[in-house]
């Protein structure tokens, strides 16, 4: 699909470690768009994923950066003009770690030093993306930044830990950013809440395969996959979503509004051992 909806337009993507990478499959369509972009992601990501592929790929250049330095991502934001040759029209940040997730901590018995770096890394570095480009008017008006969000922001899910309060500090950093950028230069800064999606963080969290069939099972159109959320992210980017601000977007098939399903319930029963 190519209908070259984001021709002229300059980003930033934080966030492709490898090819299962949402960011990666962004760039992808964000090229086949028109755009041109400047790949970043933390030093220690770079030397273990596949980025100087997918540069090679979308020709692009890749600039370090560790998302929760304000002095990194000022650094990145200068690269960024400077080799895009203007302000920047959109920014993806596709980032989310949690240290307790990964040490297979419970959300009751956390450790809080890990605890703050993961909420750093989740999502007070949204908050550093938004104000570095602030305080170096480095975006355009209109620009729009994009974060990715869970839908554990709202709801329950048992084994989503402590990412739940990062995803939800995530989006309200949206909202209340989306405001003050948005009287300051008209730029839209939103969230989308995405299916369970097969990737190195999403595989990550305890349970993920019950979450992926269950969410698969439970939506009328099924699981949005890494390279749909990417045509959503476009759409974002583009100029036919100009007044889009400070929304937490679904993008799961439907999942966020459903109840209970025949598929679910059929199985549960039959689970039950009730018919
Ligand atoms: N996969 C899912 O099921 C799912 C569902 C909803 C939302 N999301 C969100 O989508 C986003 C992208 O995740 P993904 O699923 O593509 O996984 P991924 O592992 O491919 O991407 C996560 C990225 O975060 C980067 N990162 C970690 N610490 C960083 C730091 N300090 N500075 C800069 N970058 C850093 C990693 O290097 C990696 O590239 C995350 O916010 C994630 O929470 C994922």
């Amino acid at each position: 699909m190519s209908n070259s909806i984001l021709k002229g337009k300059k980003g930033i993507i934080f966030g492709a470690l490898d090819s299962k990478s949402i960011a990666w499959k962004v760039a992808e369509a964000a090229k086949s768009e028109g755009a041109e972009f400047v790949l970043t992601n933390a030093p220690v990501a770079l030397r273990m994923g596949g980025i100087n592929e997918l540069a090679e790929k979308t020709s692009s250049i890749v600039v370090p950066a560790d998302a929760t330095s304000v002095e990194d991502l000022k650094n990145l934001y200068a690269k960024a003009m400077d080799e895009l040759g203007g302000k920047i029209d959109f920014v993806l940040h596709s980032i989310g770690m949690s240290v307790n997730v990964r040490k297979g901590r419970q959300y009751y018995d956390q450790n809080y030093d890990w605890t703050m770096k993961g909420m750093d890394v989740s999502a007070i570095s949204f908050h550093k993306t938004l104000q570095a480009a602030w305080e170096l008017d480095a975006l355009n008006e209109y620009a729009s930044v994009l974060g990715l969000s869970y839908i554990a922001a709202q709801r329950v899910f048992h084994s989503y830990n402590d990412m739940a309060d990062n995803k939800a500090v995530l989006e309200s950093i949206a909202r209340s950013f989306g405001y003050h950028y948005g009287k300051r230069k008209k730029v839209r800064v939103n969230t989308i809440s995405q299916s369970p999606t097969v990737t190195t963080a999403g595989s990550g969290v305890k349970g993920f395969d019950g979450f992926y069939q269950f969410a698969d099972d439970l939506s009328p159109l099924g699981n949005a996959s890494a390279d749909d959320c990417a045509n959503y992210c476009i759409t974002l980017f583009s100029d036919y979503t100009k007044k889009v601000t400070m929304q937490n977007l679904f993008h799961d098939g439907g999942f966020s509004f459903m109840g209970i399903s025949a598929d679910v319930m059929d199985n549960y029963m039959k689970a039950k051992g009730e018919n």
